[in-house]
């Protein structure tokens, strides 16, 4: 029997579920798999992967939170009969040098530059929808997000943008095959400007506090996270501050042909939705 299907994992996550859509909206047949999906996937449990990629032609891949399992999935994938693979990974992936920070994602690109497969790397800047469906939500909410910032500029994302590209991709000509693209906003904006446009989007007083590394470190300990987790969100803030993932880039509109989606197009639908309160 033919492959004709597209498998979606992270498929609840914020991209996943979002190119579920798109593929569901143009009738392209679609598993969406996760752990608490219908179609269960768990990178824990390999024994389950050969069910999940059951008649799948092409597989959208959000790389898992840890080292390794990938080169296994890549294998069992070509096996399989998949021939197409979209790997979702971060902006400076390959510019990150010895810092531990992003093991995953380095190490779920290798196992996809290895493979026979059309592949395709997403590598993405951080998402707006981190500041309303993640990490930066609760903090706004408050009133203030604190974190290790200063004056080095953020090319935010759409998600909605990051979702167009990856079912383009996936479903689309075979052109995008080999190709890593670098997925970033139209313009950079400081965590300080992005709080202001939020602040100001929802009509709520919401102010950004710029803390030390360590200072930010022991914050999130308070909160409940283990000190190594604590640590490796903090070093994302390190890497970012060198500068090398503040430029944009023409790959989002070399992939959909039109300009990325601005920030306070974001900020102004999700303030309206009232994700940050009134
Ligand atoms: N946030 C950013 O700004 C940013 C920027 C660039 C790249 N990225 C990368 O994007 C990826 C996250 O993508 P996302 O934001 O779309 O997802 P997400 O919102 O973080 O959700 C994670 C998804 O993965 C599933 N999942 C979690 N653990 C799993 C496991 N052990 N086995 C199988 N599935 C599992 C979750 O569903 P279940 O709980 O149902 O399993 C969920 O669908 C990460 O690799 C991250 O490094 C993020």
């Amino acid at each position: 029997m033919r492959n004709d299907s597209t498998l979606v994992l992270g498929a609840t996550g914020k991209t996943g579920r979002r190119v579920v859509a798109r593929l569901g909206l143009h009738g392209t047949p679609v598993r969406a798999a996760s752990r608490s999906s219908r179609i269960r996937f768990d990178w824990s449990d390999p024994a389950g992967w050969d069910a999940t990629l059951q008649g799948a032609d092409a597989v959208y891949v959000v790389a898992p939170p840890v080292p390794g399992p990938v080169h296994e999935f890549v294998a069992r994938a070509e096996a399989a009969g998949v021939q197409r693979l979209v790997l979702l990974s971060g902006r400076g992936a390959d510019t990150w040098g010895d810092s531990p920070f992003g093991l995953d994602m380095r190490s779920a690109e290798d196992a996809v530059l290895g493979s026979a497969l059309e592949w395709t790397i997403l590598r993405s800047s951080n998402f707006d929808q981190n500041f309303d469906e993640d990490v930066f939500h609760a903090p706004l909410v408050a009133g203030e997000l604190a974190l290790p910032a200063d004056s080095v500029p953020e090319p935010f994302i759409d998600v909605e943008d990051v979702a167009d590209a990856a079912a383009v991709v996936l479903t689309g000509p075979a052109r995008h095959a080999g190709r890593i693209y670098e997925l970033t906003g139209p313009r950079a904006l400081t965590f300080a400007e992005a709080v202001d446009v939020i602040s100001r989007a929802s009509g709520r007083p919401i102010t950004y506090k710029q803390l030390s590394p360590a200072e930010y470190t022991a914050t999130l300990v308070e909160a409940g996270v283990t000190e190594d987790v604590a640590h490796h969100v903090a070093e994302m803030f390190v890497l970012m501050e060198r500068g090398l993932f503040a430029a944009t880039t023409d790959d989002l509109a070399t992939v959909l042909g039109r300009a990325p989606r601005t920030f306070e197009d974001y900020a102004l639908r999700t303030a309206a939705a009232g994700a940050w309160g009134r």
